[in-house]
């Protein structure tokens, strides 16, 4: 496994196996690698020839207020999690290598960006489609490999594909779970054991609105509200937003009729949890 710091050195490491015509998979991450994002980098074994995980802290997808200074970091472990995978490359650029001094572009996706998280976090999700456009420009992927646990990121990003030509596959990747429903994520390492017990409540929210949604409710105000009472289970969990969106456009849908997506983010203590699953009727 070569560990690559520099644009330079991942472009040389990938000249070769791009001549010889090996398609290349890219699994975009920030670290703290979990059986989440291993299940994205055996996706990708699967179906490329060689797979290039990136490992980067984006600077630009976190808000002054929001947790880059504290987010995990775990180079080491990651890597021998990767090794143990058989990843063929890994991409740890710096800040600096990743964003040159007065780097100036971004890559906005307008309207999706604004919607779910983006209307609670300004600007994330222009950071998220830069580095991304960034990462897609320097590995040069034929396929790209994104958790479904962010489903409005997985949907910016494929908008981003479609609306630039970018000639790389898109491969939505299903959401891995602890055995009592959360979703995996680097940032439930910053809670503590009660706040870890609570955090359930989010998964549990969801599958109350699927159930309700199994037995014939289409009407998208009464599941929210019936997810909104199993999230009342913890006062202290606080919702940011619970919302049923078409899965492409991520617009609210009022009445279900097609594919869906029920979508919620809650703060559990400081730190905030997202959890979605799709309805399809
Ligand atoms: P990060 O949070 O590290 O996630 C990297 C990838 O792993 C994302 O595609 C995410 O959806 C996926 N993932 C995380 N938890 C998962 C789970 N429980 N099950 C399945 N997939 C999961 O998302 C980012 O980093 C960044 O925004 C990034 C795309 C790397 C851009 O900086």
């Amino acid at each position: 496994m070569k560990i690559c710091s520099t644009i330079e050195q991942v472009r040389d490491a990938l000249r070769d196996p791009r001549l010889k015509q090996v398609s290349i998979g890219l699994v975009p991450t920030m670290g703290a690698l979990h059986a989440g994002h291993l299940s994205l980098v055996r996706a990708a074994k699967s179906r490329c020839g060689l797979v290039v995980v990136s490992i980067f802290v984006n600077p630009t997808q976190f808000a002054p207020t929001e947790d880059l200074a504290k987010y995990p970091r775990s180079l080491e472990r990651d890597c021998e999690m990767l090794r143990g995978e058989g990843t063929d490359v890994v991409f740890t650029p710096s800040a600096d290598e990743m964003y040159g001094a007065g780097a100036s572009t971004w890559v906005t996706v307008e309207g999706l960006s604004e919607r779910l998280d983006g209307a609670s976090r300004p600007g994330h999700f222009r950071g998220v489609t830069t580095v991304v456009s960034k990462l897609f420009h320097i590995v040069g992927p034929n396929a790209a490999f994104f958790g479904q646990k962010d489903a409005a990121q997985l949907a910016i990003v494929r908008r981003m594909t479609r609306d630039l030509n970018l000639p790389i596959e898109i491969v939505g990747c299903p959401i891995v779970r602890e055995v009592d429903g959360l979703a995996m994520s680097s940032r439930n390492v910053y809670l503590s054991g009660d706040e870890r017990r609570q955090a359930r409540v989010l998964s549990r929210c969801l599958e109350r609105m699927r159930r309700e949604f199994e037995h014939g409710e289409r009407e998208s105000a009464a599941l929210i509200e019936a997810g909104k009472q199993t999230l009342a289970e913890e006062p202290a969990v606080r919702l940011d937003y619970l919302s049923i969106v078409d899965p492409d456009s991520l617009e609210a849908v009022e009445r279900i009729s097609g594919r869906c997506l029920a979508a919620g983010a809650a703060y559990v203590g400081t730190t905030r949890l997202i959890d979605n699953l799709v309805l399809s009727a």
